[in-house]
């Protein structure tokens, strides 16, 4: 099984893009930051504080996530509920940021991330692919941009959505989920020992894919 390991900080184009190669070489999407938000959305939905390490872990036993893919197209159900879109709210970003630093949630989470890759060719995106879920990927990338960058792209999208947010919102959530996610004790966001780093910054989405693409196409 070959795989590509797709990582960096929130709005680097890195769902869009791993979809795009995904497409490509006819490989398994999978997008891991859905697993977190979607522990986010369920400890939100049984009114746990996000940042309590314990309340958080009681609900890990009962869990109830499943991923299934329809082509490049991943799709997430909590509970037997289909929550694909429900877990792209600005205030799940950040639950999904805060529980992502909670040792539990990361065993759990890892665990479901490589049985995954065991079984398929794989673009899986996230922070950590490179350098602790799939260590031995064939393919790592490091994708980023500037945080004014990526704060323009994700305030697009979620007026897109008709979410109602100031660009100013957008850019400091942006900054405090780079500082958490980065600064965690577990697994930080890291450039993996390996990868090619890609910035974005000065490209548009489909220059973006054609710098991936080629990058992949040399390696494999
Ligand atoms: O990629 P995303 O924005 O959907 O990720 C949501 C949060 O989950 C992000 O703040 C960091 C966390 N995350 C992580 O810690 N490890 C991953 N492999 C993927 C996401």
């Amino acid at each position: 099984m070959t795989k590509i390991a797709i990582d960096g900080p929130a709005g680097a184009g890195k769902s869009t893009i791993s979809k795009k190669v995904a497409a490509s070489l006819g490989y398994v999407y999978i997008d891991t930051g859905a697993m977190y938000r979607t522990v986010g959305l369920k400890a939100v939905r049984c009114g746990i504080d996000t940042r309590d390490a314990e309340g958080v872990t009681k609900i890990l036993p009962a869990l109830d996530i499943d991923i299934r893919h329809e082509g490049v197209e991943q799709h997430i159900y909590l509970d037997g509920e289909n929550v694909s879109d429900k877990i792209r709210t600005p205030e799940i970003s950040m639950a999904a940021s805060n529980v992502s630093a909670i040792p539990a949630v990361r065993v759990a989470m890892v665990d479901m991330q490589r049985k995954l890759a065991k079984n398929h060719d794989v673009v899986m995106d996230g922070r950590d692919i490179g350098s602790f879920v799939l260590p031995d990927a064939e393919i790592k990338i490091f994708l980023t941009a500037s945080a004014e960058a990526r704060a323009r792209r994700r305030y697009k999208e979620l007026l897109q959505k008709g979410e109602s947010v100031s660009f100013e919102e957008v850019y400091n959530d942006m900054v405090q989920r780079d500082k958490n996610d980065s600064t965690r004790a577990v697994s930080p966001l890291v450039v993996a020992e390996g990868a090619t780093v890609i910035d974005t910054s000065d490209l548009n989405l489909e220059e973006s894919v054609e710098a991936v693409i080629s990058t992949v196409r040399s390696r494999i």
